[in-house]
């Protein structure tokens, strides 16, 4: 089957972590929206199979639908909300079973996911990668080799450690890192002060390591995990917030300022 993801003008951002909880899912959720919302049509891939949360936090109740069952090629039409398109593991196991599927049944999992799925032609398909170096990161570098990478840090320098897994293991499997988002960056209380809980610096020092732009600091907000609880993304449920006014200028920095620059190459000008 065809992976139509190697040769189509979808830009691929894959969003990564060195470790669970750093709020990689709700980034990949907000974000995903807030392009939507600019117009772009957008869908998403939930590979974090062990961890799946996207159906939850984007409120998709029900998995796809398969059109034509019975023919050569039955494909799977993604359910979607709030303009985003979803496949998630979490369709296909129950939320209360861990998934305990090994290596090679889900590099074929994940290649249904792309390849017997009616995606359309997306402007994006965004990855809530899993965390680490294991074999989902590396099927998806095999599907998506085209994959740009967002790592998603917390502030303090110990997570900036761990974020640089994340971007070791870009190396590795040969995906380039674009641009870094951190997450939790402070807390504004009723007083109107911010206040930094998780200390501050991690996401520039990480950015500066890996010589790409700090893409945007998005608050701690607890409307943000409320939204991601009952399937309301904040930048739907209040475009206001603070939070949400961070997703909407990463957002625009990713579909304008990273968009691929057309190349002009002065030998093939016509004289
Ligand atoms: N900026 C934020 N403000 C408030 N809560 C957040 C924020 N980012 C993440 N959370 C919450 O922290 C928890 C972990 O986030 P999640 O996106 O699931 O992380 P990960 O995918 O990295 O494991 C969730 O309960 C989520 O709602
Ligand atoms: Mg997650």
């Amino acid at each position: 089957m065809p992976n139509p993801f190697t040769d189509n003008n979808t830009r691929i951002l894959a969003i990564a972590s060195g470790k669970g909880g750093v709020g990689k899912s709700s980034v990949t959720t907000n974000l995903a929206v807030a392009l939507a919302r600019r117009g772009a049509k957008v869908a998403a891939v939930d590979a974090d199979v062990w961890g799946f949360s996207m159906p939850r936090m984007l409120g998709v109740h029900e998995g796809p639908q398969v059109v034509d069952p019975d023919s050569e090629r039955p494909l799977m039409v993604p359910p979607s909300a709030h303009g985003v398109s979803l496949i998630s593991m979490g369709f296909f196991a129950r939320e209360d079973q861990p998934v305990v599927w090994r290596g090679p049944m889900l590099h074929k999992a994940l290649e249904q996911f792309l390849t017997d799925v009616e995606w359309g032609t997306p402007d994006f398909l965004i990855v809530d990668m899993p965390p680490g170096t294991g074999d989902v990161s590396l099927s998806i570098a095999q599907f998506l080799p085209r994959a740009e990478v967002v790592v998603v840090t917390t502030p303090q320098p110990a997570a900036q450690k761990v974020a640089q897994r994340a971007a070791f293991m870009a190396k590795k499997v040969n995906l380039a890192v674009v641009g870094v988002i951190e997450n939790m960056s402070w807390f504004r209380a009723d007083d109107g002060k911010a206040y930094e809980l998780f200390g501050a610096g991690g996401g520039q020092e990480l950015a500066e390591a890996l010589e790409v732009p700090l893409l945007g600091q998005v608050p701690l907000v607890p409307a943000l995990r409320e939204g991601g609880d009952d399937g309301n993304p904040i930048v739907v449920a209040d475009p206001q917030n603070e939070a949400s006014v961070a997703f909407a200028a990463i957002a625009e920095r990713i579909a304008v300022d990273l968009a691929p620059k057309r190349i002009y190459r002065p030998a093939l000008r016509i004289t």
